[in-house]
């Protein structure tokens, strides 16, 4: 038997009381006019005490974990019940929309506190996790909180600055979590039976297939650099243009060499989204520049070797310059397939409502590339209007965001009955 979920008996998980929950936490952002709620900022704990502020409200016990993730609990039959995990991200990048990653934990949250509204305990319990370093806008690292969750976080990574110098373990403790409370937070693998995500598509293809929701196959794999061009400052009005090392005419040089490859090569992306100019001044030759590279394709083996070819590249073009060169690698994350037994009650679920279960590529990273370490995934596309996203048009129709939450508790359901199935015990999904 299934929750039966005739829009007017949705409650939470109806389109109206998802956007009004969505909008709530639209407000809570750090920049005035925009909304940036970025890892461990005043907005981000601003945010992690309102959603926690729901989970208890849906019936769930919470905490936030050394990481800064905030946790909601709704226990299963018993206290030896294994544990599924669902949620997304509660950070964004700068002037965001408000569908990025809240989507999927105001989703969770809500067939939450659909269950607990009707009684009823599953075989295993339920976690919803909202992460707070999905974006990695903040620090040059990314994927903290759902590193720590897997366990995979390097003590390295709490050393990492952002733009003020303040390093991620400075930010921890100013966010009221203790850095050491973050290997408690590694999760034991044989407790936990996988991780679903519900997640904005970001792209176009459920709109060109007109459908609400999609499989996703897989996460393409990415790379992220910080590159630091090293030249020689002097006067623009007196150093004549053949004498000089000018850091950041190499860089530009490399970024247009960068861009040329990926366009050469179509299944790649690279994108050098910020560039900075040490003491910059109108009257000054700069002197030195460092700029981000971001590098992705599905393909593993192609994205190592042209990001060492781009190296190459720009390598060449210092040596022309009498330019110094050095990278850094922030991130180096491989491709991840997400699970096909749990896509599976995904795609039954689908079919019992009679959606054409498609299945899509992730461009876009999700923490799911990190939860992966600890258990299998799956992810749920949900469509957004003209694949907008990291922009503040990002749009979901009430209609498209019901459907999710409704697929989700199907899902959810296709698991218990397996779960108790394989272990020779009763689930109680009376209403
Ligand atoms: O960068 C990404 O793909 C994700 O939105 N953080
Ligand atoms: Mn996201
Ligand atoms: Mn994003």
């Amino acid at each position: 038997m299934r929750i039966e979920t005739p829009s007017g008996e949705l409650g939470e998980m109806s389109g109206p009381r998802l956007r009004e929950r969505l909008e709530a936490l639209a407000k809570i952002s750090d920049e005035a006019g925009a909304l940036t709620r970025l890892y461990l900022s005043p907005a981000h704990r601003r945010a992690a005490d309102l959603v926690r502020q729901w989970m208890e409200e849906a019936g769930m016990t919470s905490f936030i974990d050394g990481a800064g993730t905030v946790v909601g609990r709704y226990d299963g039959e018993t206290s030896q019940s294994p544990t599924l995990l669902l949620g997304s991200h509660i950070d964004t990048v700068r002037d965001a929309g408000c569908f990025d990653g809240t989507l999927g934990v105001a989703i969770a949250i809500a067939v939450v506190s659909r269950f607990a509204e009707a009684g009823l305990r599953l075989p295993f319990a339920l976690e919803v996790l909202a992460f707070g370093d999905e974006e990695g806008v903040r620090f040059p690292t990314t994927l903290t909180g759902s590193r720590a969750l897997a366990g995979t976080l390097g003590s390295d990574a709490l050393g990492a600055r952002d733009a003020d110098g303040i390093t991620v373990r400075e930010a921890l403790t100013a966010f009221g979590c203790d850095p050491e409370d973050i290997p408690p937070a590694a999760r034991d693998p044989r407790r936990v039976l996988g991780y679903l995500e519900l997640h904005i598509e970001q792209g176009t293809r459920l709109e060109a297939e007109d459908l609400p929701v999609g499989l996703v196959s897989g996460i393409s794999g990415a790379m992220r650099l910080s590159i630091e061009v090293e030249g020689t400052s002097g006067h623009a009005g007196t150093l004549a243009m053949d004498r000089r090392s000018d850091a950041l005419c190499g860089a530009a040089e490399m970024v247009l060499a960068i861009e040329a490859r990926a366009r050469a090569l179509g299944d790649l992306l690279a994108t050098v989204g910020c560039i900075r100019v040490r003491s910059g001044a109108v009257n000054v030759v700069p002197g030195a520049a460092t700029f981000t590279l971001d590098v992705r394709a599905f393909d593993d083996e192609l994205r190592r070797s042209t990001l060492e070819a781009m190296l190459a590249d720009a390598g060449d073009i210092a040596f022309r310059r009498g330019l110094r060169l050095r990278h850094r690698i922030e991130y180096d994350q491989a491709t991840t397939r997400c699970d096909t037994r749990l896509l599976g009650f995904f795609s039954t679920a689908m079919e019992r409502r009679r959606l054409r279960p498609i299945s899509l590529a992730s461009g876009a990273g999700h923490d799911g590339l990190a939860v992966a370490a600890l258990c299998p995934i799956a992810m749920l596309f949900v469509r957004c209007r003209g694949g907008i996203s990291h922009h503040p048009a990002e749009e979901v129709a009430n209609a498209d965001m019901e459907t999710a939450a409704v697929v989700l508790v199907d899902a959810i359901f296709e698991y218990a009955s397996e779960h108790a199935a394989n272990h020779k015990i009763q689930v109680n999904t009376s209403l």
